[in-house]
């Protein structure tokens, strides 16, 4: 069809940055003493990706193409036997839409020998790596053998020791309940190379799919990410603190302790009609939103899935109103009749 054909054009010249044309100019001119001067197709492939995802194709992008070709031509001059250095990309994935991946993290997983992944990727942005590319599964599942950190740790350190460019992906942010900070700080202790590419983290994504603003100026003022994973036998947080105040409060890995969570935070003083929701498979074509208060928002989720996450504020009241993504929405009636219409934060607590 021509008028796809048109718009798939169009795409395609968004995704070239202006500017390429001259880039492609300029690695013409110096093709040949590229090829005289690095001997095999292996090294000389990865060194034309560097200099074009390097400062060298950053300076051309940026006009300043003269100092790109004095940088270019240093480059090769000095040359004396190039070796290959590994690397590791950690990538923040998102929270499932592959839409809402970065341009880097798309660019950097396009050249990566090696793709490391989570559970929480979804296998739609695996595929996005190179068709060679080796994939290395190291999710975890509730209950099932897993790999430890340290083992995924090592790995990383083992594989960008043996030259290999590997791709770390991580659901939503690495630097987010995500252990990204232990991963890198071995490979910093071995002197590798690393870059971290940050991703929507699962509180932006579920509540942006959602239609709940985490924050708003006239029901909640800032938010906190707090982690509900249980360390041993208890759910060791500083109650007092998150049940004082008009903060969304937005728990991750919360929904095996969702009862007690609603429950400490009632007991230490929060209303109990103040507005609680759970968002499933947020982003996804699976996604779901339950919505409730802190007192019925329990019993409404009792076969709900993981991966969910428990959004607690007064802003839980504007889903009724801004919600646009589709998916399965279950709300407590109680508490939509009398959710947020007027912009007025007392509203959502007085309506279950
Ligand atoms: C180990 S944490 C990783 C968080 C991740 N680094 C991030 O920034 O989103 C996993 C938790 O994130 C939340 N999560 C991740 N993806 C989600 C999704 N698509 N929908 C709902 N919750 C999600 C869930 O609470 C899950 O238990």
């Amino acid at each position: 069809s021509p008028v796809l054909a048109r718009l798939m054009r169009a795409r395609l010249e968004t995704l070239i940055p202006a500017g390429f044309g001259r880039l492609a100019d300029l690695l013409g001119r110096y093709r040949q003493r590229a090829k005289d001067r690095i001997l095999g197709l292996e090294t000389r492939k990865r060194f034309w990706e560097d200099v074009i995802d390097g400062p060298i194709g950053n300076l051309v992008l940026a006009g300043k193409d003269r100092e790109a070709e004095d940088k270019l031509a240093g480059l090769l001059d000095d040359r004396e036997a190039p070796t290959d250095t590994g690397e590791v990309y950690l990538i923040g994935a998102g929270p499932g839409d592959p839409d809402l991946l970065t341009f880097r993290a798309l660019r950097l997983l396009q050249k990566a020998d090696v793709v490391v992944y989570d559970r929480l990727v979804a296998p739609a942005i695996v595929d996005l790596a190179r068709r060679e590319a080796e994939r290395i599964y190291v999710g975890k599942r509730a209950g099932n053998h897993s790999c430890s950190q340290g083992d995924i740790s090592g790995l990383l350190r083992d594989l960008a020791a043996e030259g290999k460019r590997v791709a770390r992906l991580k659901g939503g942010d690495p630097f987010i309940f995500g252990r990204g900070g232990e991963e890198i700080e071995v490979l910093a202790r071995a002197g590798l190379p690393f870059q971290v590419v940050p991703g929507i983290t699962a509180a932006s994504g579920c509540a942006a799919y959602a239609g709940i603003p985490l924050t708003h100026r006239d029901h909640a003022q800032s938010v906190r990410f707090v982690t509900g994973h249980r360390r041993g036998e208890r759910l060791d947080l500083d109650w007092q603190h998150l049940a004082s105040g008009q903060d969304t409060l937005v728990f991750y890995m919360g929904l095996g302790n969702a009862r007690e969570i609603c429950a400490q935070l009632i007991a230490h003083g929060m209303p109990a009609d103040r507005g609680a929701g759970l968002v499933e498979h947020g982003t996804t074509s699976r996604q779901q939103v339950h919505v409730g208060t802190l007192a019925t928002l329990p019993d409404r989720i009792a076969t709900a899935q993981s991966p969910a996450l428990l959004i607690i504020g007064d802003v839980v009241g504007l889903h009724s109103r801004l919600a646009w993504f589709e998916g399965s929405a279950s709300a407590d009636p109680s508490f939509l009749s009398g959710s947020i219409e007027q912009s007025d934060p007392a509203s959502v607590r007085s309506a279950a």
